[in-house]
């Protein structure tokens, strides 16, 4: 098993979104790896968040890269009005059955990673057609659609049968993001299975009672094995 350097993606639908920009500058001096923003169309899950001009203001306010996670039914609505920089991230879900290299060949023109996601009832086999345009498997260890869910009972363990996965096709290189319900033990056990990018929400860097200040840096070391 490869070892990839831990990262931090921040919820942004978990920030204060009155006072978003303190937090991005928070976040940014605590040394948060990138922003995850969730967009979700009311379709291909219950809500609604944000849209691609979101994204562009995002761009334009912050060095960070955008780790972009579409829950929707119509990705090219969102890739068509995007332009995304280097190590920005652009990740759809398996679930609407395409074929995405059409969207990973530009992307990885301009330094963007091409990420796939499943929900938890989907099989890792899933991803297996996008592999080789794919830089990130999203694994939701939740049910997607809200902040504050509860973790899917014995998903943990999929992280490890997704990393066997792609170990035995060769596909080392491509890194796993879990996302929903991490917590900071999670974290680290996740860590431990092979997860690389860990999308921090409620559970994590936003809780209750305490500081950005206070939750990066436990996070942080919770995620250094
Ligand atoms: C769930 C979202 C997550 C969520 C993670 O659909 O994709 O980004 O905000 O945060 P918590 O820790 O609240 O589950
Ligand atoms: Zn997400």
């Amino acid at each position: 098993m490869k070892k990839y350097n831990n990262k931090i993606s921040a919820s942004v639908m978990c920030s204060d979104l009155l006072n978003l920009e303190k937090d991005i500058r928070t976040l940014e001096n605590l040394g948060v790896d990138m922003l995850h923003i969730d967009v979700m169309d009311a379709h291909f899950v219950p809500n609604l968040t944000f849209g691609p001009d979101f994204i562009k203001a995002m761009q334009a306010h912050t060095h960070l890269p955008v780790d972009c996670h579409f829950m929707v039914t119509e990705p090219d609505l969102m890739y068509s009005k995007l332009q995304m920089r280097k190590g920005d991230i652009f990740t759809v879900h398996a679930e609407v059955d395409r074929d995405y290299r059409y969207m990973a060949d530009p992307l990885h023109a301009s330094g963007a990673l091409f990420g796939i996601a499943i929900n938890p009832d989907t099989p890792v086999e899933a991803v297996e057609r996008h592999l080789p345009y794919t830089d990130l498997v999203l694994l939701m260890t939740v049910y997607p659609g809200f902040a504050g869910s509860k973790l899917v009972e014995g998903i943990m363990e999929k992280v490890g049968q997704m990393r066997s996965f792609l170990d035995e096709r060769g596909y080392q290189d491509i890194e796993i993001s879990v996302d929903g319900s991490v917590s900071n033990e999670r974290a680290n056990y996740m860590a431990s299975l092979g997860a690389s990018v860990f999308v921090c929400g409620t559970a994590s860097l936003y809780r209750k009672g305490m500081s950005l200040e206070e939750t990066v840096p436990e996070f942080r070391q919770a995620i250094t094995l």
